[in-house]
């Protein structure tokens, strides 16, 4: 961290001494205040629920400027990312810093297809879910199970364990996903087929029977593996976070990426891309487009409870960079399969629409983010809505353990433990159960 010359000073109306906190540069995005020695000098702890104006740890993987609207994996923009390199050149990039020369590449993606078949075992362990589990609930299960099966993997202290965690990790993501899917829809796992590109194996593990193969189609392929590129990390978010908490007690790398799987399900975070959907089925069942105003009436009725899912984002009050290349794929996509005229794809237009000219969402910098497209793309794809989410945790799964990775190669790392502003009850006594 780079020291500032600029300290802040802490001052207190009840005449306690006053507190310099030294402050550190980033190399862009804001500075921070180190306040760590703030509690051993004044007893006093900040609070920050939501974690509005703390940083919780250094990077150097990811950032976001949402104001100006950008996103950058290791100092690249994400658009260059999404145009010139594919998924596992993007894993390889978030996990070691550096985009791969074609000799990594190659070993690189070596080392991943190696590692796709899960252990067979596994299979009997998904069957002992109901049929009708959702996706992410299975997923929870099988990405912790993964510990289980894979005990020479486990030591999140040993970089060589974490090493072949990752790798196992990536490269088993969509073969899990897609036997999840497969296991619901009652049709036998496809075993995954190695000369296939990262995003083309998942496809076909997804849509290929024993009796029909299934030919992977390049731009639903560049479609998928976009997705992935998109949400491979995005910094310090809720389920990042959660990965890193649950990291820090030194649990081993599969139950703490369980952890992030289970943080991404919320329809606040991840699970938004399937809420957005449902959302927009829900408007065409009820009217379509002549039902948008209506809609929106609701949504900026504070006690409606209803929001516009895919829109908003705790750190982009601009235009999320990920939602206008999702847009762009939407159209290619759509294109392709010659469903310009979806109906739900013309909702999506008009809602975009309004919301983008309504007081509401402009004065409170409200903007689609990825998820209000990555449903539509994946629909049209075949994708079944419940698996929305599962996909988003098989591209996270690489951001997860690249930001897991810096955490434990972190000198200043120590287990996360935040302090409260206790408000409940002072010591009193028991009483015996008879006199209560
Ligand atoms: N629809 C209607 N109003 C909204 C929405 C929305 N989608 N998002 C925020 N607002 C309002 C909110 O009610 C508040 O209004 P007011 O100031 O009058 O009280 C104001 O905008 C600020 O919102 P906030 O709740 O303080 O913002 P936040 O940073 O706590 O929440 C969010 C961010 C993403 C949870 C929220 O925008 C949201 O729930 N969006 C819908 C869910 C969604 O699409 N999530 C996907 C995020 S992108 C994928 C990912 O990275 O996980």
């Amino acid at each position: 961290m780079i020291p500032s010359d600029v300290k802040a000073t802490l001052s207190f109306s009840d005449g306690s001494p006053n507190m310099d906190l030294p402050l550190y540069k980033g190399t862009i995005g804001p500075d921070v205040i180190d306040i760590r020695k703030l509690y051993a000098q004044t007893g006093k702890f900040t609070y920050d629920p939501g974690f509005l104006s703390t940083a919780s740890c250094n990077s150097t993987i990811t950032y976001i400027d949402g104001d100006k609207g950008e996103l950058l994996y290791r100092g690249y923009p994400i658009e260059q990312l999404a145009t010139s390199c594919d998924y596992l050149e993007t894993c390889y990039l978030l996990l070691y810093g550096e985009l791969p020369n074609p000799a990594q590449k190659e070993e690189f993606v070596a080392r991943v297809t190696n590692h796709t078949m899960v252990n067979e075992q596994m299979q009997f362990f998904l069957r002992g879910f109901r049929r009708d589990a959702h996706p992410m609930a299975v997923m929870t299960g099988l990405v912790g199970a993964m510990s289980a099966f894979y005990h020479d993997s486990t030591d999140i202290n040993n970089p060589e364990h974490r090493e072949i965690a990752a790798i196992r990790l990536i490269a088993k993501m969509p073969t899990l996903v897609a036997m999840a899917y497969k296991y619901t829809v009652g049709q036998p796992y496809i075993y995954p087929k190695n000369d296939l590109s990262y995003a083309g194996n998942f496809m076909r593990m997804m849509f290929a029977t024993p009796c029909e193969d299934y030919k992977p189609n390049d731009v639903l392929v560049r479609a998928m593996d976009r997705i992935f590129i998109l949400h491979a990390d995005h910094e310090q978010n809720a389920s990042t976070s959660t990965v890193r908490l649950c990291g820090s007690s030194g649990t081993n790398p599969f139950a703490a990426i369980a952890a992030g799987v289970a943080c991404l399900w919320g329809p606040a975070h991840g699970g938004a891309n399937e809420a957005a959907l449902n959302m927009l089925e829900d408007i065409q069942r009820n009217g379509g487009v002549a039902k948008i105003g209506e809609f929106i009436k609701q949504v900026k009725d504070k006690n409606s409870g209803v929001k516009l899912m895919g829109f908003g984002h705790r750190v982009y009050k601009n235009y999320d960079p990920r939602a206008k290349l999702m847009r762009e794929t939407c159209h290619e996509v759509l294109d392709e399969l010659g469903l310009h005229n979806d109906p739900m794809f013309k909702l999506a237009m008009e809602l975009e629409k309004i919301a983008l000219e309504d007081e509401y969402f402009v004065a409170r910098k409200l903007y689609p983010n990825v998820d209000f497209y990555s449903g539509i793309v994946q629909r049209a794809i075949g994708i079944p809505v419940p698996l929305f989410t599962a996909i988003f945790s098989l591209a996270r799964t690489v951001g997860w353990i690249a930001q897991l990775n810096e955490m434990i190669g972190d000198p200043e790392y120590k287990i996360g433990r935040p302090r409260q502003l206790y408000v409940g009850a002072t010591a009193r006594n028991v009483k015996p159960i008879g006199e209560r």
